[in-house]
């Protein structure tokens, strides 16, 4: 009995030290501990020898040692089954393991669609600054200091410079083109602006606008009317209507808001167009004149129309998110679920 104790002994420590080594190893092993002709076998064999009253206690310890070298056997299989196999037992035939791909981010969809169908008609892609002066964002714009519509757009200043700003809209880059270049100019501004607001499903500190701007000779708010006709026409589909609301903003005379049918109920009324069956998705009106003189533009030559839209908004409609914040949140389950914008 106590030779065999120490052979169950050395046994065990040889099983215990073995280190997977393949599928060939593997098998190696089960010959020799798990074989018909195998060790354990042979322990089991052993028995018959055993002192009458040792036989019970002997059983107990060969089961805990077969067990042991079955759960041994089934790591080296696994092991070696999962080891890559070697270049030439691989069948190149099989098709190949796939290559995670990402996706785009929902505004950036939108960004490219926008630019996508505002270049058809002529508009190219302007950028500008996003810490501007207040020149860029306001006065030039028709907002002097103290104009009351400045709280329309509660403002981030700069500390180390009270000149400078957070832009509260991209029209700082139309104040920049016009300062740059004489008519025609058909821009689109597309870009991040940030408004001092608390950060809610409807609300944020920083959102996506895309402004628009053209000022050539004999542009009217019928070129206005077409142009953001069309582009809802192919952003949102043939059957899609628009209306425009009288509007105030300082640097456009006329202005209006403009509406779309609401996407979400087709315009027979819900919660997120207020049951109006309609939904408000940009500003925009004819360039105000002063707005042309500050760049140096002769207003009685040119006319010029403009407008702006939150890329959020044109998202939520199209995607139908209703929370604002899932934007910046970065959270995989919501970027994956976007493929395109077409
Ligand atoms: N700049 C305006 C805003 O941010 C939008 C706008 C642009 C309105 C151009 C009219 C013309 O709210």
């Amino acid at each position: 009995m106590e030779e065999l104790l120490e052979k169950l002994d050395t046994y065990r420590k040889e099983i215990l030290g073995t280190e997977p080594d393949g599928a060939d190893a593997a098998e190696t092993y089960r010959i020799r501990f798990l074989g018909t002709k195998g060790i354990v076998k042979n322990l089991f064999q052993e028995i018959k020898n055993v002192p009458a009253e040792k036989k019970k206690e002997f059983g107990q310890i060969l089961n805990e040692f077969k067990q042991l070298a079955e759960s041994k056997y089934e790591t080296l299989k696994d092991t070696a089954n999962r080891q890559p196999s070697t270049a030439n037992d691989k069948d190149w035939s099989l098709p190949g393991d796939p290559i995670p791909v990402g996706t785009r981010h929902p505004i950036s969809l939108v960004r490219n669609r926008i630019i996508q169908i505002f270049g058809r008609l002529g508009f190219s892609v302007a950028e500008g600054p996003e810490i501007e002066d207040d020149w860029h964002n306001f006065t030039s714009l028709n907002l002097p200091e103290d104009h009351p519509a400045r709280d329309m757009q509660d403002t981030f200043y700069v500390n180390r410079n009270p000149d400078w700003l957070l832009r509260t809209h991209t029209s700082n880059v139309q104040a920049r083109v016009m300062e740059k270049q004489k008519p025609p100019i058909r821009i689109i501004c597309p870009g991040r602006v940030y408004r001092n607001e608390t950060t809610s499903a409807r609300a944020h500190n920083f959102f996506n606008q895309c402004e628009g701007l053209y000022v050539d000779e004999n542009v009217s708010f019928a070129d206005l009317k077409q142009t953001l006709y069309f582009f809802v026409q192919e952003m949102f589909g043939k059957t899609v209507k628009i209306r425009f609301r009288p509007s105030y903003f300082p640097f456009t005379e006329p202005s209006a808001e403009m509406d779309i049918t609401c996407l979400i109920c087709g315009g027979s009324g819900c919660n997120v167009c207020k049951h109006t069956g309609w939904v408000e998705i940009l500003g925009s009106g004819m360039v105000h004149p002063k707005v042309l003189q500050n760049f140096n533009i002769d207003p009685n030559k040119y006319t010029g129309f403009a407008f702006g839209m939150g890329m959020e908004r044109i998202c939520q409609l199209k995607y139908r998110v209703n929370d604002l914040r899932l934007y910046s949140q970065n959270d995989l389950r919501f970027l994956r679920q976007f493929v395109s914008a077409t």
